[in-house]
This record gives structure tokens, sequence and C-alpha cells, in this order.
């Protein structure tokens, strides 16, 4: 596993944009396409304007590339202003050069979300998810594997913790009752599939979920520490983000890596 430990979210946000941008040209050179793995929250943000700036600039094209987010709130429907699809249209998709019918989201809205869940996993595994970009919880979880999920987990409707359910609500208008208690999720296992994994972590508030998932061992209940077990597993992330980690392991990871 990879760990690059970057002076701030900016220019954390920039490296990992370019490493994607590179991939996306590497890839598509080689195969015609490239599949991508995406998460929302805040973390990301910073790399999908940095990707916007690189398309704009003409050093990248979507055309060609093919993406599954990671999760969905379950009862949204996609032109909800809180739901996943309306966040990664309003700051990703529409201001790139993607093919909507590349786009897969999970429906929130589905009627038989077990139906849906195993049909997006075997659309994941049909197409082969190249990279997958994520971010992490306070409390370690990707996507929305919360503590305690099953390391061999597959694409299912999770119960959110209160602590993610607390985080989330900011997306809500602050209203802890309005945000949906259950989603569905990509599961720990999926994510392990990708031929690369890119985890970005940003901020204070993350810092001991990082400690927890490169120095501790392998734990379910720090799902991000996962990553330990992935061929092709990079984290970046802030100095804020990397404030809890012995001074040994920032030594070793900034010499191998800068
Ligand atoms: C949510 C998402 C995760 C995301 C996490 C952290 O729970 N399901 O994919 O990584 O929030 O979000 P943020 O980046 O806003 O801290």
């Amino acid at each position: 596993m990879r760990l690059r430990i970057h002076s701030n979210y900016e220019e954390a946000s920039r490296w990992a944009a370019a490493y994607i941008a590179a991939k996306i040209n590497s890839v598509t050179s080689k195969k015609g396409t490239v599949t991508l793995g995406l998460p929302t929250g805040s973390t990301p943000l910073g790399v999908y304007s940095e990707l916007i700036a690189l398309y704009q600039a003409g050093k990248v094209s979507f055309e060609n590339v093919t993406t599954f987010n990671m999760d969905e709130y379950t009862g949204l429907a996609p032109d909800h202003p809180s739901s996943y699809h309306y966040f990664m249209w309003d700051t990703f998709f529409s201001h790139i050069n993607i093919d909507k019918k590349n786009v897969h989201i999970l429906d929130g809205m589905a009627k038989d979300a077990d139906a849906e869940c195993e049909a997006y996993e075997e659309a994941m595994a049909r197409c082969g998810v190249d990279l997958f970009l994520g971010g992490a919880g306070e409390d370690g979880h990707i996507a929305f594997n919360e503590p305690g999920s099953s390391l061999s987990s597959r694409t299912r409707v999770k119960t959110l913790a209160p602590g993610t359910l607390r985080a989330n609500s900011r997306f809500f208008g602050g209203d802890l009752r309005r945000v949906p208690k259950t989603a569905m999720t990509v599961g720990v296992a999926t994510i392990m599939d990708a031929r690369e994994v890119l985890i970005i972590v940003s901020g204070a508030n993350k810092a001991r979920a990082l400690r927890a998932a490169v120095e501790d061992g392998v734990n379910h209940l720090c799902p991000l520490s996962i990553l330990q077990m992935h061929r092709h597993g990079i984290i970046v992330c802030d100095e804020d983000a990397a404030g809890e980690l012995g001074v040994n392991t920032v030594n070793y990871f900034k010499s191998i890596e800068m």
C-alpha cells in the first residue's frame, strides 16, 4: 500500500486528479475504454474540480470513460438535491464530456433493492473497474461500509451508523431526521476487485481512522484498513489527516514517495 502525505487538501487533490487523468489516458490508449469507481462527499470535490479543469484544458477526455458510483441513499429520487445522483451531475458529470449511458449510479428508488444491488454488482464485474476512487468516514468507513461490515461484502443495502447520519446531516440542512437511515452501497470486496484503489483522506477529523487503517492490522471495525490487502492501493492524505501517525510512519512514507 502506498501512502502519500501532501501538505494540504488542495495539493492532495491536484495530485490525485493528475493521477486519474494519466490513468484515463493510458488505459484508453491501450483498451479503448476505462472504467472508474467514484465517490461523493466533500473529499472528492477538489479532485472533481481539478479534473474539470484538465478536461477544459484539453488534457483529458471522458468520452470513453464508464463510471460506477459507490452508493446512494434509499428512498431518494435522482432529482432530490441531497441524492448522490444529483450531487454527481451537479458537481462533475454536467461539466465534462461523459456519455450519460456510461454513468451508473444505484437507483435509490428501486422497488426491489436486492435485485438492483445484484444487477449493479454484475454490471461492475462485467466492465471490470480499472480505478476506484474513494473517501473515508471519520470511523474509517468506505462507501457506506460501516465499521463491522464484512470485508467480503458485496453491493447491498446497509443501515447507516449514528455517526454517519450525524456527519451527513450537513447535506440535509443539518436536520438529522431528514437523513435516510439506509443506503445501497458497493461492498468492501467490490471495491477490492478494482485493479487499483485510490482513497483520499483529508482533515484532522479523519486522523484516527487513518492511523488505524495504516498502523493497525486489517480489521472490519476500520473498513479502510482492507487497503493493506490490495495489490495497488494508494492513500492520498493531507498533513491534518496524518496528524495521528507515528513519526517513523510519516518519515518512511515521505522518504519513499516524494
Ligand atoms: C459518506 C459516503 C462516503 C464518503 C464519506 C465521507 O458516508 N458514503 O463515500 O467517503 O461520506 O465523506 P466526506 O468526504 O464528506 O467526509
